[in-house]
């Protein structure tokens, strides 16, 4: 399994963007963070700026939308070209409908959930996504503490998408950091988000490669 690291621009300098999409180019993705004052008490960027950062990023864009009405406006961001858009479980209205709608429009679809929401309700329409997304901590800010206790959940959707051969991604997203990444990937994910443990790392290509160095080493199959 190929683990991928997805840095978080939320903890990159918003005035030196491109500078520092730049600095994670050994990374696989590029993860940002779409918060609108409602979902979560933190207000991030929008379409414009979500549109400039996929022309200019030398990785695919993660878009995570962390709003409010995604069934409205997940379709407007897969339109500004990124790779792939997550929407919250708490937040959608109509999932499968908003995937579908995705991936008819060529963007990956991924669904979230918070630390307090179940997985279980998700394995029934499961292929209906390409990455399912755990929050390792309650979303809205960076710098947040690991939350282990979603391992458990890790664990069982990993070996749900193992029993019915899936090829579906599992995220983790929140705290994860050089000393967490064998944690996570132990029990299943293979796509981890790092913000402050990547830019605030004095060598940021180092430090994603040590990230991914540490994950690789404990993957479980
Ligand atoms: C938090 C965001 C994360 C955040 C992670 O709600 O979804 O992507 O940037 O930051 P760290 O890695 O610092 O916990
Ligand atoms: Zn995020």
């Amino acid at each position: 399994m190929t683990i991928n690291i997805a840095p978080s621009i939320l903890s990159a300098d918003f005035c030196n963007l491109e500078r520092d999409l730049h600095a994670i180019a050994n990374a696989d993705l590029v993860h940002v963070d779409v918060m609108d004052h409602h979902f979560v008490p933190n207000l991030t960027l929008g379409e414009p700026i979500v549109k400039r950062i996929c022309e200019v990023s030398p990785l695919p864009v993660d878009v995570h939308l962390m709003i409010e009405d995604p069934d409205r406006w997940a379709p407007e961001f897969a339109k500004c070209g990124a790779q792939s858009v997550t929407f919250h479980m708490g937040a959608t209205h109509a999932p499968v409908r908003l995937a579908r709608q995705l991936r008819d429009m060529g963007c990956k679809a991924c669904f979230a959930v918070r630390p307090a929401e179940p997985v279980e309700p998700i394995f029934d329409i499961l292929d209906e996504f390409d990455m399912i997304l755990i929050m390792t901590v309650e979303p809205g800010f960076g710098g947040q503490k690991f939350l282990a206790n979603q391992m458990a959940k890790t664990r069982r959707l990993r070996d749900e998408i193992t029993r019915r051969g899936l090829s579906t991604h599992i995220q983790v997203d929140g705290g994860v950091s050089r000393d967490t990444a064998h944690i996570v990937a132990e029990a299943g994910a293979d796509v981890l988000v790092a913000g402050s443990a990547v830019y605030g790392a004095k060598d940021i290509a180092a430090e994603i490669d040590l990230i991914r160095s540490n994950a690789e080493a404990a993957y479980r199959d």
